[in-house]
């Protein structure tokens, strides 16, 4: 797995990098780290370029570039790399797939760290008591923002195309955000895992193996179009569709999808349909509203009766979950 993590100065790109590293047994490329060290060990790079990290620009394309190559190529950090400060805007952001596409790699997620020039200021300024760095002061924190800004919007459309951006709230605790990010690695963890299942179960149809899509195990045996109403906001008619958009044929069945279909499929759940949790979390929220306004189908809702005008007094039951009694209404007895 390899994670792109991004975000302004001090937003704690480096300070999650590390918990990461530690949690996920990864790599950290920190092109910051990579160059304050050839600034300190004095070579002829780091006399080039101390200037302009000092200033709070951006290094050179070209020599940012080599040194994450001489990483990328070493087969000991395949696949294992979170890059930290890379990319910086959009050419960095297209040779960064360039590369990893030549040493046959890919990015499997990139996290966006939210936080704002306020909170930044007061971070740079405290860590500057400790860490003693060059560009730690306010003017060039400010600078360094400024030049985060200037550069980031296109390589925030570069990712969001890719369906691979998370934007998290940097503003929290250290703790509250680290969970945040092992969530979403986990998720993506879980989800390569059943991909490689898939595989496997490719050339051994007895394995038994469940494609993941939304988060949901979807059945391996049976036909797309049913599979896929598996996730809870898919419904025939949906899944129907899905297939039709993504040229699948819906009769085809799950454990005969390439990878690339099952990948089709899952970006394109993400990008158009509400499924799953945030589906269920909509729902809630207008169901609170309704109880809120104190109207007929808010009522209807309180009393965990049904809300569509449906008579409770003989027929149409259409809440799910266990039957409530209802004053001067035998229920059904149970058919044997
Ligand atoms: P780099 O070293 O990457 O600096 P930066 O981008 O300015 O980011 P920082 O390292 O200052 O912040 P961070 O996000 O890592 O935050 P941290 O975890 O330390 O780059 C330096 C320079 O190198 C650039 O200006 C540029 O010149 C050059 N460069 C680097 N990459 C380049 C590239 N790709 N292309 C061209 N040039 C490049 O946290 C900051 C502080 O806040 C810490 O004290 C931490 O303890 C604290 N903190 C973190 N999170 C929290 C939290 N949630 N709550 C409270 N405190 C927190
Ligand atoms: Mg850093």
């Amino acid at each position: 797995m390899n994670i792109v993590i991004f975000g302004p100065p001090g937003a704690g790109k480096g300070t999650q990098s590390n918990l990461i590293v530690q949690k996920f047994k990864l790599h950290q490329l920190s092109t910051g780290e990579l160059l304050r060290q050839e600034i300190k060990n004095n070579t002829e790079l780091g006399k080039e370029i101390k200037e302009i990290i000092n200033a709070g620009s951006l290094v050179s394309d070209i020599i940012v570039g080599n040194l994450i190559e001489k990483h990328i190529s070493n087969p000991i950090f395949k696949n294992r790399l979170i890059f930290d400060g890379y990319p910086r805007n959009l050419i960095q952001a297209k040779n960064l797939n360039h590369l990893l596409k030549k040493y046959d790699q890919k990015i499997d997620i990139v996290l966006k760290l939210s936080v704002s020039l306020e909170i930044i200021k007061k971070r740079i300024l405290e860590r500057k008591t400790l860490e003693k760095r060059a560009d730690d002061n306010q003017e060039i924190a400010i600078k360094r923002y400024q030049t985060y800004e200037t550069n980031i919007k296109p390589v925030i459309d570069f990712y969001k195309q890719t369906n691979l951006l998370r934007v998290i709230n940097g503003e929290t605790t250290i703790s509250e955000i680290s969970n945040e990010i092992s969530g979403l690695i986990e998720g993506i963890k879980g989800w390569l895992w059943e991909i490689r299942q898939y595989k496997y179960a490719g050339k051994q149809k007895t394995h038994k193996f469940m494609a993941r899509i939304a988060g949901i195990n979807i059945p391996q045996n049976k036909i797309v179009s049913i599979a896929l109403t598996y996730i809870h906001g898919i419904g025939l008619h949906s899944s129907k569709k899905i297939c039709k958009a993504l040229e699948i044929p819906s009769s085809k069945r799950v454990n005969e999808l390439s990878e690339e279909q099952v990948l089709k499929i899952r970006e394109f759940i993400d990008a158009n349909h509400k499924v799953e949790g945030d589906l269920r979390r909509e729902v809630s929220v207008n169901i609170k509203r309704l109880v809120d306004l104190a109207c007929y189908k808010g009522s209807r809702h309180k009393k965990k009766l049904p809300v569509r005008g449906q008579r409770t007094q003989c027929n149409a039951r259409t809440r799910k979950g266990k039957a409530i009694a209802i004053a001067g209404k035998k229920l059904t007895p149970l058919k044997k």
